[in-house]
């Protein structure tokens, strides 16, 4: 699972958890921060992920590559992930840094059909991001894109992993995953509301009060 947020403090509370594999951000998410981009992903950098995304400014392929070569001045030691905009421009910028550097883990964002899936995945993107909330507010079945861009990856067998983002809540996630997406990537407000259920909550109060009354009155 990946963490969509800039929130130090909420990585490293559910980093404890043991299956966060990254931290996704993108402009939006960045922009509520009060540092600069670089100064942000040094410190998300920090945390230590396989996985640190960040993504590219632009709307031309030339300003998204542009950003780009910004982005490995300051990342020297290539830790950084790329995300590139699937547009035809972004699926040029794609291609070139690829091309520049093959080992550069590059996930095909802002998608909102199956079909831009698959051209990223013809691009070499190794993540491909459908938008789920955002499809739905849309009329666009996301479950249906995720399912599409799967049986298009797993039948033609290449290595692209749908990375599914844009939640809401749990539901979508779950939803999502089982339609065919490898991974997710969730705020950390969806996060939390995935593992500390009411139901659960209350049972193991009742759970904690009658092992805590047996403890007090026989010991051990
Ligand atoms: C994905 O990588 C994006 O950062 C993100 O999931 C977009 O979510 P939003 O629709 O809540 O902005």
């Amino acid at each position: 699972m990946f963490i969509d947020t800039n929130e130090i403090d909420a990585i490293k509370a559910f980093a404890k958890t043991g299956i966060l594999k990254g931290v996704t951000t993108n402009p939006t998410i960045l922009s509520k921060g009060n540092k600069s981009r670089f100064t942000q992903l040094e410190e998300l950098l920090a945390l230590g992920f396989e996985e640190v995304f960040v993504q590219v400014l632009g709307t031309t392929a030339e300003e998204m590559v542009a950003d780009y070569e910004a982005i490995k001045t300051f990342d020297a030691n290539h830790q950084l992930s790329i995300k590139v905009p699937v547009t035809q421009q972004g699926l040029e910028a794609i291609t070139r840094i690829k091309g520049d550097d093959s080992n550069r883990i590059v996930l095909g964002t802002l998608i909102y059909s199956a079909d831009q899936g698959v051209l990223a995945t013809i691009a070499g993107c190794d993540y491909l991001a459908p938008y789920v909330n955002r499809m739905s507010n849309n009329n666009i079945d996301p479950l249906q894109v995720i399912s599409h861009m799967r049986s298009f990856i797993d039948e033609r067998a290449y290595e692209t992993k749908v990375i599914a983002a844009s939640f809401k809540n749990a539901n979508q996630v779950i939803d999502s995953l089982t339609a065919g997406a490898h991974t997710a990537t969730v705020p950390p407000d969806v996060f939390e509301s995935m593992m500390n259920k009411d139901l659960a909550l209350k049972a193991l109060d009742v759970f904690e009060n009658d092992g805590r009354s047996l403890f007090l009155k026989y010991g051990e």
